[in-house]
């Protein structure tokens, strides 16, 4: 799942192996609605970003202990771009997803295809309990640079291309419920306000806003 790039020497790899050995996992806490970095424009990072490692590894394992399938730094409370996602949990459903787990650091959607538009439902840990249907297109092109900091620009279609527009959006500040409309739209407004104020209920370890 994890890369930490190649290493010209013996010696150097050994260190790798002691440092990697180092970084526990640890599970962060999910913000939810109603957190101001929720709703920041996120900040591009560079490699020297301090602990961007040790934070990727920890996105993973709350990833996948709050049973997701993606995850933007600002739900982990960092208003920086990077998010990851994790296909490979629904590939008994979606085979084609098989092993598809990866980073995106820096990633903008350049080019949305608004020629086929796609109706399908969705979810976000930062707001439990809403599941709404969000109309989206089926195909966008996407820039970003991977864990070694390579540069992928690439067109990607369907559920992927869903998935990541929805975290991407996170680090525009935009969460899934701004793209519905009218009555489904007024209907969610009441469930976002009792997020805000903390009352809702999930399985997994949350930060509410405090006032
Ligand atoms: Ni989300």
């Amino acid at each position: 799942m994890m890369n930490y790039g190649q290493s010209p020497t013996k010696e150097k790899n050994y260190e790798l192996i002691t440092v990697n050995y180092e970084l526990k996992q640890m599970i962060l806490p999910i913000y939810t609605y109603g957190q101001p970095v929720l709703r920041e424009e996120a900040e591009e990072i560079g490699k020297d970003y301090p602990g961007l490692e040790q934070l990727i590894k920890d996105m993973y394992e709350t990833l996948e202990r709050s049973e997701g399938i993606g995850l933007a730094a600002p739900q982990v409370g960092h208003p920086i771009r990077l998010a990851i996602i994790n296909l490979d949990v629904i590939s008994e459903d979606m085979p084609e997803y098989k092993g598809y787990v990866k980073t995106f650091i820096n990633p903008y959607i350049e080019e949305y295809d608004e020629t086929d538009m796609d109706v399908s439902e969705e979810g976000c840990l930062s707001l439990p309990g809403i599941h709404e249907k969000v109309k989206r297109p089926k195909r966008i092109r996407v820039t970003y640079q991977d864990e070694q900091f390579q540069e992928h620009d690439e067109w990607v279609e369907g559920y992927l291309a869903r998935v990541m527009q929805h975290e991407f959006d996170h680090l525009d500040g935009v969460v899934f419920t701004d793209h519905l409309k009218g009555l489904r739209r007024q209907l969610t407004t009441s469930k976002l306000q009792d997020i805000r104020k903390g009352k809702f209920s999930c399985n997994y370890k949350v930060k509410v806003k405090t006032h």
